[in-house]
Formats: C-alpha cells, structure tokens, sequence
C-alpha cells in the first residue's frame, strides 16, 4: 500500500520566528517519518505582494531552506523543492483555472483579511494573480496528489477551494487527484513583543536566527497582562501575550505553577519572565547551532536541486494522467 502524501508550503517573505518553529515546521517534521512529504517554497506565490523585490527571492528562498533544515526538516526524508523551477505547477494551474469559477474566489474570505495585513500595498495587490492565488497554490496541492495539508487556521479556506476544484476536475473529465485535506496545527496563537499577532510585518516578532540577546533583551520589555499594574496586583495569564510563549515553551506542570502564582500575585512578571527564557532560550540556541551547520549555500543548493528532480518527476506523471483526462 502507498504512503499518504503530504504537500505543504510557505512563501519566501523573510526570516522565520519561534511561532513558526513551533507550529507548523514542528508538525512538517513529525508527519515526515509517516508520510511521504513534499514540501514547497512558493517562489510565484510571494510574488503576488513582493513582485518589487523578485531579485531577493532566490537568497530568501536558500535561507529558508536553511531554517527549515534547521528545525528538523529532513532532506533525506522529504522532498523539498522551489515553486518556480517546477514548470508543471503552472500548466497545472492554466488547466485548473479553466474550471474555477470566479464566484469561489470572491467568496475567499483570507482575501479580505490579507488586503488588511498588507494594508498599505493594497494598490498593489489589484492584480489577476493576486485573486487567482488560491488556483496556483490548489495546483501546488493536487500536482502532488497530495491527501493531507499541513497548514494554519488562515489557510484552511485554500485547502477547501483546492478541494473544490479538485472535485470539480474529476467530475468533468474524470477521476485524477484525491480530495485534499487541511491539517491543522494545535498550537495557540502567538502574540508578539506588543501584544498583537507575532509578525514579521508588524516588527514584533522573535526571528529564529536573532542574537540570543536580542532575544533576552526583547523578552524583558515584552507586553505582559496590562491590567496588572504591581507586583501585588492579581494577573491574568489568559490576557498575557507573554504567556502565549509558556505554552509553547514551558512545560505543563510548570505552567500551572505559573498561572498560579500569577493570579494569586505570588510573584511579579519579572520571575516568569526568567522561567520563560530558560526554557526558550536553549531551543532556541539548538536551532542556531544545527543552523550554523548548514550555513552553506553550496549545501542547500544541491538539496534544492535534488528535491526539484524528484518532484518534477512526479508532477511530470500527473501532468500526464491531467492531459489524458482532459483530451483523451
Ligand atoms: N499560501 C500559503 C501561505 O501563505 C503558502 C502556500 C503556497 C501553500 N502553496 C501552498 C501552503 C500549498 C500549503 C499548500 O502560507
């Protein structure tokens, strides 16, 4: 019996943080020794908003790459490729824009809430490729055959509307792709250094690869409960952005303690910040020495250039069974 397939991807938009550490890259490693997983950096999806800077994207995407090694991500295991070397991807889509009706893209709701993130660069985005994003990233899914998504909450309307179209192509020219579905990480959301979603675009974000103390120095000024004025008032954990970071980093017996203490005004927000960094910071500097390890461009090159050949392989197999489908 085949393995299941698992696809996932991440647009090459700069340095990645603790939340993606351990959220979705943490799951990407588990489901590699399970799975058959192909994981995608989406060189053309970054262009819908960075189109101006296309001349970075080919250094993000090594960087990223390096991350993801980093953290566990296995070139032996999994399949890791670029988006833009695989031409398949985009014929795929061609087809598969051909059956998509319009109203499903309107309908996206990620459409709104990614014109508010990128707020100012709205003008920008008024372009086909911006609407038609859910199309390609569909197409990144069911080239693969893929039955699992790996994703964040945002993007589980994008896994529905690749199931849509998927749907819609077996019906219409017969059965080619299994129906996808989305993943969905269990980790809470992380808040950032001023209490609004960690992102790298709001500036208050922990990048993996910052100076340990940086980190140190960003953490003894992060936001915390502000309704807790003193040490002696009572504090709720439940309002702390700093302690969306416990959850992911402190152990659970330790965190009672903590949510404890803290409501009770046992100890001021100083003590829990220390519990937090020593927790955190040693994670954080395992991922920075396997990371200076594979600080090698030459390396990821040859990683990148092994994973395309492997993909394009199966995505040319597919690309095969499509065109059959379609034109008989
Ligand atoms: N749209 C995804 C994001 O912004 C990235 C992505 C591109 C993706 N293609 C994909 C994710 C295919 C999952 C599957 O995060």
């Amino acid at each position: 019996m085949s393995r299941t397939r698992v696809l996932s991807g991440m647009r090459p938009t700069g340095s990645l943080h603790i939340g993606h550490l351990k959220s979705v890259l943490e799951i990407w490693r588990k489901l590699q020794y399970e799975n058959d997983c192909f994981f995608l950096v989406a060189d053309i999806h970054a262009l819908t908003t960075d189109w101006e800077e296309s001349k970075e994207l080919r250094k993000r995407t090594i960087e990223m790459v390096k991350d993801w090694i980093a953290s566990g991500i296995s070139p032996e295991k999994s399949v890791i490729m670029v988006q833009s070397d695989i031409k398949q991807h985009t014929e795929l889509f061609t087809y598969l824009s051909m059956i998509t009706p319009i109203g499903l893209l309107e309908r996206n709701p990620t459409y709104k809430e990614f014109l508010q993130e990128y707020g100012e660069q709205a003008a920008n985005l008024s372009n086909l490729g911006f609407f038609s994003y859910p199309v390609l990233q569909a197409s990144d899914i069911l080239i693969y055959k893929a039955h699992k998504v790996p994703v964040g909450k945002d993007q589980v309307p994008h896994i529905e509307i690749a199931r849509d179209i998927a749907e819609k192509f077996n019906r219409t020219f017969g059965e080619v792709f299994p129906l996808p579905q989305a993943v969905l990480s269990e980790v809470p959301k992380i808040l950032g250094t001023d209490g609004r979603k960690m992102s790298k675009s709001y500036g208050n974000a922990i990048v993996l690869t910052e100076d340990i103390n940086s980190i140190k120095e960003k953490i003894k000024t992060y936001m915390t409960d502000t309704a807790r004025k003193t040490k002696k008032d009572p504090g709720e954990p439940e309002r702390c952005p700093l302690y969306t970071l416990h959850k992911i980093f402190t152990p659970l017996q330790e965190r009672e303690f903590i949510e404890d203490s803290c409501r009770k005004a046992k100890f001021g927000c100083l003590d829990c910040k220390k519990i937090l960094t020593e927790h955190m910071i040693p994670e954080i500097e395992e991922f920075q020495t396997k990371r200076n390890e594979v600080n090698r461009d030459d390396l990821i090159n040859d990683v990148i250039m092994e994973g395309n050949k492997k993909a394009q392989e199966f995505a040319e197999k597919t690309m095969e069974d499509v065109r059959k489908a379609i034109f008989g």
